[in-house]
């Protein structure tokens, strides 16, 4: 164990600054003389990529074999918490007995444009979800001993440009879509660490913003980890300790350790600062020792089977019209036999992204193999097209799978993006499936009309050109190293597909939130949509979907009766009981996501018409019923006050409306609450009705004008008036004997007047 004041106490100036660097691309420094070990970090997050070669490199290399689970896309999907807990257990084992200390992950930045090239790495659009499902990841992962860095902290919503870019958003957006997710995770699972975003926020890099790494993250959540650089980030080292950064990382030789040691002796950078840096890194060492020191052993046949069930849990059924007077999913016994596979996915599965994620799986299931060996039948397989695409082969391979699905029972065809259409680093190119796979697909319909559309892609594609040719859509994101077998379970109806949106597909890219704001230009993007990201986008302009936020569609139905919401006490103490009874109506068993949405009508800022503040996933047999019933806080009815600078619940009547999805909402009811009262505060630029509807301010203004002979308030301050900064009204000459003096002397009155919030 380390002795953290003992080893602190001993430290050289130089020792000290050498710390909170690494000593190479993975590892802290060890300080010999002092018995002082280091730590190894790796990636991250959805299987640990732990490089063979120690040290050096930034090449993604050869790494140790590891269990792929699937990407976040896909655990997301799954909207379900424990589950997720026992993935990070798993990964938290991996991790653990490969003596790896923290994993570089999970990364909950929120998907502002579904053209985020790494957005296969993030869980949702919607600041709950990615919250709830990366609280309980980082709770899986750290109860085996091992840490995890939460990334990237933050407004890393882009890969263009992303180690220069400014994301250029206002507080309130911050608070209410960019930084839920880490605070949730950082107030209820308490990572080990935090990791810093490449990017500027507000023209200010991330790894040396002191609002982001000290007020927000450790002042107001309570942090009392270590906030690590993204691997390059650190630039100005001074500048990033002062600000809140503790670790850079990797190591870049002695060059910035030497600056510090310099700012401390010059009285730059105070020595306490360092130290508070240095301690926190110490305190990670100490923590990561008993694992160290016991590494245990990961079951990888156990962690393979649970990455087949997450998959099966994240994969999320698009569309199942019937064909024949039943969904054409799950596949009857006779037609599965009777079924031909086409394209390429099907035989060469795309399971994970590019980039630092890139996992060594230790093996890999196709679904081709798993559905013929499900099957016990020989199904016929035709490739469909090329990943590089190539006209002229494709023509061949597309005509030899026409000829291969004619006669089919149904025709079960694979599509997705080609690997290097999602990676980290650079944005994606396309919206759309490659043409060679769509027109693929369109050929195939005009001989059998039996589709069922496997999609394998890492964020939502455009689906509207093409799905009426399928009747059945079954989207399993990148699903991880089982996910061929998942999807073989879930179409031959095995298991059910339980898996839920949690982001929007669009009808186009012109309907997207981001799209002329994105990626930005001159180095700054700005985020002009505001608070509406997403379906909270979609909802505010009234825009059709393909599939909404939410959705997803199961083999049974399910009943929503007896919604009910009862408000307990007000204000900042407000909560909302919230009920349902759901009933699981169909012939089979099956998962249904409740969720629970909560609008504003009336509000004196613009909120998003509905905004997810509760969900609780289901497990119902065929006729069960279950009441679910979740508690919604102050802070799910409350917004950002820009000028306050904090949560306000605003009185009024609530919408709390309970559904299926975002936009398959079966019950709704209206709540009044009792709000606080939101008085900013009152200056001389305050207009006259703020003045006037001000509790103290009203009838300090009204006295002080009756006391120069001005009673007939409504003569003197018309409508237009009203609207009009107090200041600029005196200077028209609005109400006699009444000057800039007075003017100060009423802001004077009112502040004293008013405690401060
Ligand atoms: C990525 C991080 C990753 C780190 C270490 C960076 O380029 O943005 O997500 O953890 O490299 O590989």
């Amino acid at each position: 164990m380390v002795d953290v004041d003992r080893v602190l106490a001993a430290l050289t100036l130089q020792e000290k600054a050498g710390l909170t660097s690494g000593a190479d691309f993975w590892h802290t420094k060890a300080v010999e003389r002092l018995e002082l070990p280091a730590v190894m970090v790796a990636d991250g997050p959805h299987g640990l990529r732990k490089q063979v070669a120690e040290g050096g490199s930034a090449e993604l290399g050869e790494s140790v074999p590891a269990t792929c689970f699937p990407t976040a896309a896909a655990l997301g999907s799954t909207w379900d918490p424990e589950l997720l807990q026992r993935v990070g257990a798993a990964l938290g084992r991996e991790t653990r007995a490969n003596g790896v200390s923290v994993l570089l992950g999970p990364g909950v930045n929120i998907k502002r444009t579904p053209l985020c090239g790494r957005n296969f790495e993030y869980v949702s659009e919607d600041p709950l979800v990615a919250g709830a499902l990366g609280a309980a990841l980082v709770a899986g992962v750290q109860s085996e001993g091992v840490g995890t860095s939460l990334k990237h902290f933050a407004a890393n919503n882009q890969e263009t440009d992303r180690m220069r870019v400014s994301a250029d958003v206002d507080e309130r957006t911050l608070r209410e879509i960019y930084l839920p997710a880490f605070e949730r995770i950082v107030t209820q699972a308490k990572p080990w660490t935090v990791m810093c975003s490449y990017n500027r926020i507000n023209g200010t890099y991330a790894s040396q913003h002191p609002w982001l790494l000290t007020q927000v993250l450790r002042d107001e959540w309570g942090f009392d980890g270590v906030v690590v650089s993204d691997w390059g980030a650190a630039h100005d080292r001074v500048a990033a300790l002062t600000a809140g950064l503790d670790l850079q990382m990797p190591g870049v030789g002695t060059r910035p350790d030497l600056d510090v040691v310099s700012a401390v002796i010059d009285g730059q950078l105070d020595e306490q600062v360092l130290d508070g840096a240095v301690r926190r890194v110490l305190q990670l060492v100490d923590r990561a020792q008993p694992a160290v020191a016991d590494p245990g052993t990961a079951d990888l046949d156990a962690h393979h089977e649970l990455a087949r069930e997450a998959a099966v849990a994240g994969s999320v059924l698009l569309r199942n019209e019937r064909v024949g007077g039943a969904p054409l999913l799950p596949l009857e016994a006779d037609a599965a036999r009777g079924a031909v596979v086409v394209g390429e996915f099907a035989r060469t599965p795309r399971y994970q992204g590019a980039g630092s994620s890139q996992v060594h799986a230790t093996r890999v299931d196709d679904a081709l193999t798993a559905l013929r060996a499900a099957t016990g039948a020989e199904l016929p397989f035709a490739p469909g097209f090329s990943l590089a695409g190539d006209d002229e082969h494709d023509e061949v391979l597309r005509t030899d799978a026409v000829a291969a699905a004619r006669d089919a029972s149904v025709v079960l065809v694979f599509l997705g993006l080609p690997a290097a259409d999602e990676s980290e680093g650079y944005d994606r190119p396309r919206w759309g499936l490659p043409d060679n796979q769509v027109r693929t697909l369109a050929a195939i319909a005009q001989v059998n009309p039996k589709i069922v559309v496997v999609l394998s892609n890492g964020s939502a594609v455009n689906v509207s050109p093409w799905r009426e040719l399928a009747p059945a859509i079954l989207e399993t994101w990148l699903s991880g190293q089982a996910g061929g077998s998942a999807v073989a379970e879930v179409l031959l109806g095995h298991r059910s597909p339980e898996g839920r949106l949690t982001e929007t597909i669009p009808h186009r890219l012109v309907d997207t939130p981001a799209f002329g704001s994105f990626p930005g230009e001159g180095g700054h993007v700005r985020y002009g949509e505001g608070v509406l990201v997403g379906y909270r986008w979609y909802d505010a302009r009234d825009l059709e979907v393909a599939y909404p936020f939410g959705h997803g569609l199961t083999y049974t139905t399910f009943a929503y009766e007896e919604v009910a919401a009862q408000v307990h006490g007000e204000g900042a103490a407000a909560t909302v009981d919230v009920s349902v009874r759901v009933t699981n109506t169909g012939t089979r068993d099956g998962a249904e996501v409740v969720q629970v949405y909560v609008g504003d009508p009336e509000a004196s800022v613009q909120r998003p018409v509905r905004e997810l503040r509760a969900f609780r996933k289901v497990w119902l047999a065929p006729g069960e019923s279950q009441v679910v019933s979740l508690t919604l806080t102050a802070r799910d009815l409350s917004y950002w006050h820009p000028d306050l600078r904090r949560w306000v619940v605003e009185g009024g009547t609530f919408v709390v409306e309970v559904g299926a999805s975002s936009r398959d909402l079966r019950g709704s009811v209206e709540v009044e609450v009792v709000g606080e009262p939101i008085w900013p505060p009152l200056t001389a630029m305050s207009t006259v009705a703020e003045w006037l509807a001000d509790p103290a301010g009203g009838p300090v203004l009204r006295a002080a004008l009756a006391a120069g002979g001005v009673t007939e308030l409504a003569a003197h301050w018309s409508a237009e008036l009203a609207q009009v900064p107090l200041r600029v009204a005196v200077d028209f000459g609005m109400a006699a004997g009444f000057g800039p003096d007075q003017v100060n002397a009423l802001v004077r009155d009112v502040t004293a007047a008013v405690p401060t919030a």
